[in-house]
């Protein structure tokens, strides 16, 4: 008898792997953060950090929203998320009928504003509830946990001849690339490089002082600085403006079908560029989300993008020559900039001592 899932979160959770090119590979989720808040709440019940009717709480700018969502209805948990103001129509009509209670920002075009407003709101509602548990989605390493499964379907897919193995993906709270990066090194299959995609203006690899002129790339990048970023785990890190991802999703539509955000467009991108000068290894790229947030501000415009064969990344070897509309630095490990360094209770300490203070950690 064919196998079946118990509920559509798990479905939902599995990518697929999709060949777009000899040895280049799209790992495509219809929303990632599934896998990962499904088994950061399933640890929760089992080491009785939470019980069954318990609230979980957390802020999120859209896709840990639905998946914190499906996890609590799939496990009989409270949900309760401050939203950004991106938060769209289409994901506030779901969660409410799927039970979570959404405090949306109001709106604002500074989405760094709207990240502040959401700290600040999230340490009100622990004053009122001491009793609810704070997910802290972008510090606490729980949210690795999920990935182990898809790490080992990566490698199922890779050849098993020892040859290297880059993986490709955008960087926010920094736990999918990381937790995916060492999971596969710690199988010993053989090498893995991990190269982080981030937008212009944000902290995470030290590019807040070059700005995009136009709409951030939702997801990745921040204004904070998150624990669950292991910096050292990152070979290479690619910055692209807004326009440059455009170019990447609309070549992986017109050439390949796939149908996704942003942040993969500016993924598949580097990973091209990164697959074209590594001889004989495999290349894999995270396709985080489907495209359909993005009909306006970016399929709409398809006419306007550039053509992603003529583009490629200006490599610098200091974050000082960051320029749009394209970078690339060979980061080899390196320790995370200053104005990046999480503290170090963040993602283990109580929840509302952990985290940095939003006055001072937010631009
Ligand atoms: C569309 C999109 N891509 C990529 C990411 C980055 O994932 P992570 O938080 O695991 O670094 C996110 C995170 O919110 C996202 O929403």
């Amino acid at each position: 008898m064919a196998e079946t899932d118990e509920h559509i979160a798990e479905a939902i959770g599995r990518p697929d792997l999709i060949r777009v090119d000899e040895g280049l590979i799209c790992l495509r989720f219809e929303t990632m953060k599934v896998v990962s808040a499904l088994a950061a709440v399933r640890h929760l019940l089992d080491t009785g950090a939470v019980r069954r009717g318990d609230t979980l709480l957390d802020s999120s700018s859209g896709i840990y929203a639905y998946a914190l969502a499906l996890a609590c209805h799939r496990y009989g948990m409270r949900c309760h998320i401050i939203g950004s103001t991106t938060v769209d129509h289409t994901l506030r009509t779901q969660l409410g009928i799927l039970g979570a209670h959404l405090e949306q920002m109001p709106p604002s075009s500074d989405l760094k504003l709207d990240q502040k407003r959401r700290v600040a709101r999230v340490h009100e509602i622990l004053d009122a509830h001491p009793e609810y548990h704070w997910m802290r989605q972008y510090h606490d390493d729980i949210h690795y946990l999920g990935y182990r499964a898809i790490a080992d379907r990566v490698r199922a897919a890779a050849p098993a001849d020892g040859s290297p193995l880059t993986l490709v993906g955008g960087v926010g709270s920094g736990a999918s690339t990381g937790a995916l990066a060492r999971y596969l090194r710690a199988d010993g299959a053989g090498p893995v490089r991990l190269a982080g995609v981030q937008p212009f203006g944000s902290v995470t690899f030290g590019s807040e002082h070059v700005a995009d002129p136009e709409i951030i790339i939702a997801g990745i990048g921040s204004s904070i600085p998150f624990a669950n970023v292991s910096h050292t785990a990152y070979d290479t890190v690619h910055w692209l403006s807004f326009d440059t991802a455009l170019a990447g999703s609309v070549d992986l539509l017109r050439r390949h079908a796939v149908f996704a955000g942003l942040s993969t467009g500016a993924s598949y991108a580097a990973a091209r560029w990164e697959h074209a000068h590594v001889p004989g290894g495999t290349t894999v790229f995270i396709a985080a989300d489907t495209g359909h947030r993005y009909v306006d501000t970016v399929f709409a415009r398809h006419a306007e993008a550039a053509d992603l064969d003529g583009l490629a990344p200006r490599t610098v070897s200091s974050l000082e020559e960051l320029a749009l509309p394209w970078s690339r630095m060979e980061w080899a490990g390196a320790r995370a900039p200053a104005r990046a360094q999480a503290t170090a209770g963040a993602a283990r300490g109580p929840a509302r001592a952990a985290f940095p203070d939003p006055a001072r950690g937010l631009a």
